[in-house]
């Protein structure tokens, strides 16, 4: 039986589709104060998956998933796991300074505290996140996923990771499509300004696939969209797996010159259209 948290119901339904299982009924609003309230309807079964992304707004889906959890297990659920498509919070897995709250880790045990027996995330920000666990965390690739969108639309592509961190993205995807594959360099300066170092790319008259894990302020995107434009790229299309989108990021995608953005599903977004939920109803099933 599936539970679909309110940032992640549609994903929830399909999963639960695709599994051949039950979707568990839930009502999910808020007091007036703005406190949760969450209740979970009709009959329950012995093995739950709850399905529920931590994005924006982070604290309130974290609270739901945690209030969600805890009365699964004060109804003595048998086996309760996780699905958190997103995993809010995964930046400081570990700490940079002194003081620094390792949220992370503290996300983590509040999780094993509502006493599931396995959790499943997609694209993590940093694999390390898997370690904080005590029971088994699988950190799946819907890369994948977004490989099968591109073939299905684009014709021998190169493929370009904008930094180095997402060598491995593009590396997966081209390994899939058997296509070429390049990276950039970049620095982040300020969370919200990244300087890009200017790279000679073979992109002359070919269409390109930008592949990240995460698109935030976009900063990123537009760098390796410039770059793509100076070299001569014929058309561009942007993917990543978790469409965070702050503020006007798309605008300002669209507006250094992409052609396309596609996102997954993990997240919400007007870009979510490469769906992960064969992607998490295949590793549920194994
Ligand atoms: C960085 O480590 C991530 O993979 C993304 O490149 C980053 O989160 C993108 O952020 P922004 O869209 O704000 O440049």
């Amino acid at each position: 039986m599936i539970i679909g948290g309110s940032a992640s119901q549609k994903l929830a339904a399909q999963i639960a589709r695709k599994m051949g299982e039950l979707l568990c009924p839930i009502e999910t609003r808020k007091f007036p104060d703005g406190e949760r309230y969450i209740r979970i309807k009709g009959e329950i079964e012995d093995e739950i998956i709850v399905v529920q992304s931590t994005g924006y707004p982070q604290d309130e889906n974290l609270m739901e998933l945690f209030l969600i959890l805890k009365t699964l297990q004060s109804m003595n659920v048998k086996d309760i796991k996780v699905v958190i498509p997103y995993f809010g919070y995964g930046r400081q897995e570990r700490s940079f300074n002194s003081g620094e709250a390792v949220s992370a880790s503290v996300i983590a045990d509040l999780i094993e505290f509502s006493g599931v027996s396995e959790v499943f995330c997609i694209n993590l920000h940093e694999d390390g996140i898997c370690k904080l666990f005590n029971v088994p965390t699988h950190n799946l690739s819907a890369m994948s996923s977004i490989a099968e969108y591109v073939d299905s639309c684009m014709n021998n592509p190169v493929i370009l990771a904008p930094d180095r961190g997402a060598i491995g993205f593009a590396r997966e995807i081209a390994d899939i499509l058997s296509c070429d594959c390049d990276y950039l360099e970049k620095k982040r300066i300020t969370p919200e300004v990244v300087e890009t170092k200017t790279k000679t790319l073979n992109v002359s008259g070919r269409e390109v696939v930008i592949v990240d894990d995460i698109i935030s302020t976009g900063g990123t995107i537009v760098n390796a969209i410039k770059m793509l434009k100076e070299n001569g790229a014929a058309r561009i299309v942007v993917s990543c797996v978790h469409p965070v989108l702050v503020d006007d990021a798309l605008l300002k995608i669209f507006a250094a010159g992409a052609d396309e953005v596609i996102g997954t599903d993990t997240l919400k977004s007007e870009v979510s259209m490469v769906s992960v939920a064969g992607l998490v109803a295949d590793a549920l099933n194994r």
